[in-house]
């Protein structure tokens, strides 16, 4: 049975669920009648055909404007930093199956190349850079890649970062030196080198990928969180000004994921209870969850979207 297909659901409240035979809850008539037939009919005891829990006829939302929703990145040139690990990596194969042309950028040579080989076997189309983005050509080298290889730049996925916790307390100001210059100098500085690009093609954004302690106090990662939140910050005003030149900017603010970053924490037998604990959807993230996320606002479908934080965290910013 297609499901009935309406244009809103606004205002309709949800009726308790009756025991035995029910009316049914339609609250159309006519041509969206549940299944065709008058609301208020009655159902016969378990019939789920064409109904919600609710006695509601099943419905989709349709776009008034009929336009496709689905994510084509086709016209898309999309740098991805840290694709050769973790969220860069998927984010990498994500973009590629929604026909991004991908320029994955990584320092680890055998990784990277795993990368490659997943973004070829969906189909897609990619570039390499193999750089330490702290290096002062890094830029150029990401930059010339796009240009060379596509032609142009649309995008660029800023997932390249580098962890590290414990007490303040027993931290040293190196270490915070290290997590502010590869997670926000070394964005910062490819942004730069972008922008001109970016505001030469049609489509533009940069995303960056946050963190919840960017955004909500967490014990043991001050230096981390700190890099995180600069994030947050550096998205809003780079959105007010690079919005007038057509480029949106936002910032996928990721919950705790399993990858070789975060690896070591789960070492500790109680990390992973306390760390889902906090999360109202009740199970950490994976990758697949953080790079959709990505995916959709690096298309014209999140064309008015931009100067966020968008976190995808299971509700854990929400408590
Ligand atoms: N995992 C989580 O729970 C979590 C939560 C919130 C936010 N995030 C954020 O999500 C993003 C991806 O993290 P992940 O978990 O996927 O980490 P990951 O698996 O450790 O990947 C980190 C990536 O960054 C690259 N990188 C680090 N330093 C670099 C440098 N100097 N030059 C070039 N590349 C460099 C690494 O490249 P090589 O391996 O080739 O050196 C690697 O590809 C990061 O921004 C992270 O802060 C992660």
């Amino acid at each position: 049975m297609t499901p009935t297909v309406v244009e809103h659901l606004e205002g309709v409240a949800l009726p308790q669920e009756p025991a035995g035979e029910r009316a049914c809850r339609a609250p159309y008539s006519g041509e969206y009648s549940h299944l065709g037939k008058p609301a208020g009919h009655r159902l016969p005891q378990g019939t789920t055909e064409g109904c919600n829990p609710h006695g509601l006829p099943r419905v989709e939302f349709r776009k008034r404007t009929n336009m496709p929703l689905e994510i084509d990145l086709s016209q898309k040139i999309v740098v991805v930093t840290g694709a050769s690990s973790g969220m860069g990596a998927e984010i990498a194969v994500t973009v590629a199956r929604a026909g991004a042309a991908v320029i994955i950028v990584g320092r680890d040579e055998s990784r990277l190349k795993l990368t490659r080989d997943a973004v070829l076997s969906v189909g897609g189309r990619c570039a390499e850079v193999l750089v330490d983005l702290n290096l002062p050509d890094a830029p150029t080298a990401v930059v010339r890649a796009a240009l060379d290889n596509f032609g142009g730049l649309t995008t660029v996925v800023h997932s390249a970062a580098v962890f590290a916790s414990g007490p303040a307390i027993k931290s040293s100001v190196d270490e915070l030196t290290r997590l502010l210059e590869v997670n926000v100098r070394a964005p910062y500085a490819l942004t730069v080198a972008a922008l001109p690009h970016l505001r030469a093609s049609t489509g533009a954004s940069v995303i960056f990928i946050g963190s919840v302690s960017g955004g909500k106090g967490f014990p043991d990662v001050a230096g981390y969180s700190s890099s995180k939140g600069a994030l947050e910050s550096l998205v809003r005003s780079l959105a007010v000004e690079e919005g007038p030149h057509g480029i949106r900017v936002a910032c996928v603010v990721s919950g705790t994921v399993r990858t070789p970053m975060t690896g070591p924490r789960f070492a500790d037998p109680g990390f992973e209870r306390r760390a889902t604990a906090r999360v109202p959807l009740g199970r950490l993230g994976e990758v697949s969850d953080i790079a959709p996320a990505v995916a959709f606002l690096a298309s014209d479908l999140a064309c008015y979207v931009t100067g966020v934080s968008f976190p995808v965290d299971g509700g854990v910013l929400a408590g």
